[in-house]
């Protein structure tokens, strides 16, 4: 039966995921909405009744197999895993995931990588391993500039904590915004001013085509000497080599990196045993059922009804 026909049985969620649970997400929307059809795929073959996929990181052309889809609700606050199906079905809005727990989460990850690099554990970590003792104290944390790339719902949580923290923090985003504490720069053309005066460097970004390969050598030159860099975002926003290029140059003291192009990052990757880069594995922050059930069963409820989402994507600027 095509988009247009009637769907041959009540509105039914597909879940898509390799990674989250479908079990705990089935027990959060159906206690929720009563008749939810709950369909764990990819791959079904009966497909017509399928009108809201819950996904995270669909194979590519199988959004496109389902006729009467009326959503796609992402189970991360990237969109990136769906928008780069080169079938996505068009016109079907995408959502995208808000989770107070996420947000949580990773303003820890970044409040800990800040202070990390402020205190310089990072240091004392490599001292430990050569048995020095060596007295290092750290600027007051109001001389210490901490610059957020992104000031979204992710970016603009750990902007807050940090300032609250005593930090001196700035933010940049494509359009105007203000933050409670923080400076804020916007656009291309304030980018270089933004580096300039940032210290720890944290990206929030959203993976675009704008944004892709944006933390290269050009932005690492335009930071102070001595630096940091932390990327909980997505690896294709970081040219690796640069990087690399810049911390062995002595320019960037650091990097914290949580994503990576390619995930798990390869044994061989010169990231693993580089001195000062830490690695984790894409931990940074994830969705809860229990805590972003809430706001998927209500894009549920309204995508079943045909209204508007909440915190919809636009395809067009990609996030
Ligand atoms: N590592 C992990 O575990 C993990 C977990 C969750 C999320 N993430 C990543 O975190 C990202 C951010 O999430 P979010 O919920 O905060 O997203 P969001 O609410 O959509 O915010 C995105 C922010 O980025 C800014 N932005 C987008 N394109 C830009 C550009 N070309 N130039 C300058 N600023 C730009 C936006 O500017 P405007 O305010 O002007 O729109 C906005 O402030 C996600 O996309 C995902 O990749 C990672």
């Amino acid at each position: 039966m095509g988009r247009r026909g009637k769907p041959s049985a009540p509105g039914a969620l597909l879940f898509i995921s390799h990674l989250d649970d479908p079990a705990a997400w089935k027990r959060e929307l159906t206690s929720r909405i009563p008749g939810l059809g709950y369909r764990v795929g990819p791959g079904l073959t009966d497909a017509d009744d399928v009108e809201v996929a819950l996904v995270w990181a669909p194979p590519p052309g199988e959004l496109k197999r389902y006729p009467n889809l009326k959503a796609i609700l992402s189970l991360g606050a990237g969109v990136d895993h769906i928008l780069n199906d080169p079938e996505l079905p068009r016109g079907v809005p995408i959502a995208r995931l808000v989770d107070p727990m996420l947000t949580r989460l990773m303003s820890e990850y970044v409040l800990l990588a800040a202070l990390r690099h402020h205190r310089e554990f990072d240091v004392f970590e490599r001292h430990q391993r050569r048995r020095l003792w060596e007295y290092r104290f750290p600027p007051d944390a109001a001389r210490r500039r901490v610059g957020v790339m992104g000031l979204g719902v992710l970016g603009a949580d750990a902007a807050a904590k940090l300032a609250a923290n005593g930090f001196a923090v700035q933010g940049w985003s494509r359009r105007p915004k203000r933050i409670a504490g923080a400076r804020t720069y916007h656009g291309p053309r304030q980018l270089e001013r933004f580096l300039n005066a940032t210290d720890v460097l944290v990206c929030l970004l959203p993976l675009t085509p704008a944004t892709r390969g944006l933390l290269d050598r050009r932005v690492f030159a335009a930071l102070p000497k001595g630096a940091f860099l932390v990327n909980p975002s997505r690896g294709a926003l970081l040219v690796d080599d640069d990087l690399i290029e810049a911390l062995d140059s002595g320019h960037l003291a650091g990097a914290t990196l949580d994503v990576f192009h390619r995930e798990p990052l390869p044994r061989d990757h010169p990231f693993w045993r580089h001195p000062k880069v830490l690695v984790t594995p894409h931990i940074a922050a994830a969705g809860y059922p229990e805590t972003a059930a809430p706001q998927v069963a209500e894009n549920v409820r309204r995508a079943l009804a045909g209204r508007p989402l909440l915190h919809p994507v636009d395809p067009e600027a990609g996030y």
